[in-house]
């Protein structure tokens, strides 16, 4: 049963529309919120078009996406979320953004309505601290793109409630996602851990010439299984991402493992940031 019906979404870009999409298929009234109606259109525009690859697929009927896109209202207006339960924030990664919305969400919705942030990084009791009742904070990290990425890392900041922690399960499992929770707000969470310390020791090898990128992605791909080697990740992301992701874990942690690699730093520097630039550790030709 689904303990919320009117859902708020604040930031309608690639992860704001993603995760309206798959609550509107979930049967939840959607309100969407960005600063511009173009923001918006596109969002609309990028739901459509997602939707369309599902009903090709057969995954979901062209009447169920059709009533979906229906239940997404979009505004301009933070007050529109007055009589949501919950509002998913996934505007940009920036504290000082995403303090500002939660302070002014924190005088238009109810007490009791539940405030997620989709951050990726940023501990949720900085976040938290700017409203009035922190226990109804919680970190609700989807995955891009989102209809597609089964995973969300509940994260619990210093002060939410187990209540809390709850009922973001809730709707993270009736939006179709497996969760796992981080208990303490670390910086990373878990899966930028885990990412960032594989994807600095593949740069460290490729580094001292151990082996070639592509090996180590051969090895990561048919030893274990990873749909995707680290390399590919990397110049999939975006090099300039994961240092970003790497100077604030190690930053925040002072864990050697986190360290960006100095390969990884001077080719950042050189502009080499993978796919987007056309150059990473693999070539791509004309930029992708
Ligand atoms: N991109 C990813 O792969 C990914 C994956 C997981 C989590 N995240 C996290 O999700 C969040 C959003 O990322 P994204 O990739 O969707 O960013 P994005 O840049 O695509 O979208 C952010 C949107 O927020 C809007 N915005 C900014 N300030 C606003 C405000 N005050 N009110 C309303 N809208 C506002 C912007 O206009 C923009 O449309 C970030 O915290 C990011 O770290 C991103």
């Amino acid at each position: 049963m689904q303990s919320f019906s009117r859902i708020g979404i604040v930031g309608a870009g690639l992860m704001g529309s993603g995760i309206a999409q798959v609550a509107a298929q979930a049967g939840y009234q959607v309100v969407l919120r960005d600063t511009s109606t173009d923001a918006l259109e596109n969002a609309l525009a990028a739901i459509t078009k997602s939707q369309a690859r599902f009903v090709t697929k057969n995954i979901i009927s062209s009447d169920d996406a059709d009533a979906a896109r229906s239940r997404i209202s979009t505004t301009t207006e933070l007050a529109d979320f007055a009589g949501s339960q919950l509002v998913v924030e996934a505007v940009y990664e920036r504290l000082d953004v995403k303090r500002q919305v939660f302070a002014e969400l924190g005088g238009i919705v109810d007490a009791t309505t539940i405030l997620a942030t989709n951050t990726t990084a940023i501990p949720i009791t900085q976040i938290a601290s700017s409203v009035a009742n922190p226990e109804r904070v919680v970190g609700t990290h989807f995955f891009s793109p989102v209809p597609m990425m089964k995973l969300c890392e509940l994260v619990r900041g210093f002060h939410t409630s187990d209540e809390t922690l709850a009922r973001a399960r809730d709707f993270a499992e009736s939006v179709g996602k497996t969760c796992i929770v981080v208990e303490r707000d670390v910086a990373g969470f878990v899966t930028s851990r885990l990412l960032v310390a594989l994807l600095n020791e593949a740069v460290a090898i490729v580094e001292s010439g151990v082996a070639s990128a592509s090996d180590v992605d051969i090895a990561c791909q048919l030893g274990f299984g990873h749909t995707m080697g680290p390399l590919a990740t990397l110049d999939l992301t975006g090099l300039d991402v994961i240092l970003h992701a790497a100077e604030n874990i190690y930053g925040a942690t002072r864990d050697e493992k986190f360290a960006p690699p100095e390969l990884l730093a001077r080719m950042v520097a050189a502009g080499q940031l993978g796919r987007k630039t056309g150059h990473g550790f693999y070539e791509y030709g004309e930029r992708r």
